[in-house]
């Protein structure tokens, strides 16, 4: 008798079709299909990305399919991504899910996006392996909509204790990044000027917002009237300190990040932490973050697969609620505002 559980998760919340096979917890396809119908328009157009969704969902998920080596016989479960997110992409996705579910008999299983990010630290490489955080940790997940620092029991269990008052840490590197005429997303490219860049170059704020909520919309504002006074005496300044201006950009939104993950710490008394979301992909983030280990923290930074929005974290969060028992059904309506609760 089988006795692996094999768990289809489908995502396609924001510009992203993405979808993969868990088998036992263990990666056997994580496919994604990017959309740069975008960046000619320097953000998602959120009826764009609905189109685009339509086209590639079927391919994408045929493929994750395909190289995991397995048919719609062999899943015991279809994990998609309810919310939050794009209300036309999450029309996509559930109802991808729900028409798969109703053909093939499966269990659905609606996932919060934002404890996706979380779990992705559950896949697993291969059957041994064992890096996964241990319970409790505190996670801070930033992505382009989300700033939060989450503090989880377990799998099922987890709560916001701080979270971005307006904007969120990635939209906060990619609106600098347009005011410095970089395109869409421009979070990676001012990771990638600031490597040569100087983080003490110019100096931009940061707020002093209460407890652990942050708040990035103050920062886009000063790099506007900073680039503005200095565009006036001199057209070039932007080309000619783009590595330092990235550099010290990046280096004022990690300051916010780390203020308020290292007080987390000490209010919780936890001291395993991990990274989420988009922007755990940044190189100075991550190295923030590690030279807490010699503070004593157990640290956890995902894969790059694993950053960005991904089908693999929304597989591992619905293999958690199938082996709990939690379905959904196919009355659940997408929500582009889910809550983690
Ligand atoms: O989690 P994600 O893929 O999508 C959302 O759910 O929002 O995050 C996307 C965000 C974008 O704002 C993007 O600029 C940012 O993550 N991002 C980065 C880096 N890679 C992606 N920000 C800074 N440095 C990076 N290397
Ligand atoms: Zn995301």
């Amino acid at each position: 008798m089988r006795t692996d559980t094999v768990i289809l998760g489908i995502e396609s919340s924001c510009d992203d079709t993405s979808a993969s096979v868990l088998i036992n917890g263990v990666n056997a396809s994580n496919v994604m299909a990017g959309q740069d119908v975008h960046k000619q328009f320097g953000g998602v157009v959120p009826e764009l990305a609905s189109r685009a969704h339509q086209q590639n969902i079927i391919p994408v998920v045929h493929q994750a399919l395909k190289e995991a080596g397995v048919d719609m016989s062999d899943v015991d479960a279809i994990g998609y991504t309810q919310g939050p997110g794009l209300m036309g992409s999450l029309l996509v996705g559930s109802s991808f899910a729900k028409g798969l579910a109703l053909a093939t008999g499966k269990p659905l299983i609606p996932v919060n996006h934002m404890k996706g990010h979380i779990l992705a630290h559950f896949v697993k490489a291969n059957e041994s392996d064992e890096s996964q955080p241990n319970f409790p940790f505190l996670c801070l997940t930033v992505s382009g909509g989300h700033t939060q620092i989450v503090k989880v029991e377990s799998h099922l269990d987890m709560q916001v204790i701080g979270e971005t008052l307006d904007d969120a840490a990635g939209e906060a590197f990619d609106k600098c990044a347009k005011l410095m005429n970089l395109p869409y997303p421009g979070g990676p490219l001012i990771d990638k000027y600031a490597s040569t860049g100087n983080p003490d170059a110019f100096d931009f704020p940061t707020p002093k917002i209460e407890g652990l909520n942050f708040s990035f919309s103050g920062l886009k504002t000063s790099v506007l009237y900073f680039l503005q006074k200095e565009m006036k005496a001199n057209p070039k300044f932007i080309d000619e300190n783009l590595n330092d201006l990235s550099a010290s950009i990046q280096a004022a939104i990690i300051r916010q990040l780390m203020g308020k993950l290292k007080r987390a710490v000490k209010e919780t008394g936890i001291k395993e932490v991990a990274l989420a979301g988009g922007v755990s992909a940044n190189s100075g983030l991550r190295k923030a973050l590690s030279d807490q280990q010699a503070s004593g923290w157990v640290t956890h930074i995902p894969e790059f697969q694993f950053c960005t929005d991904n089908a693999a974290m929304i597989a591992i969060t619905a293999h958690f609620q199938y082996l709990d028992g939690t379905y959904g059904s196919l009355d659940d309506t997408p929500n582009a505002r889910m809550k983690i609760e």
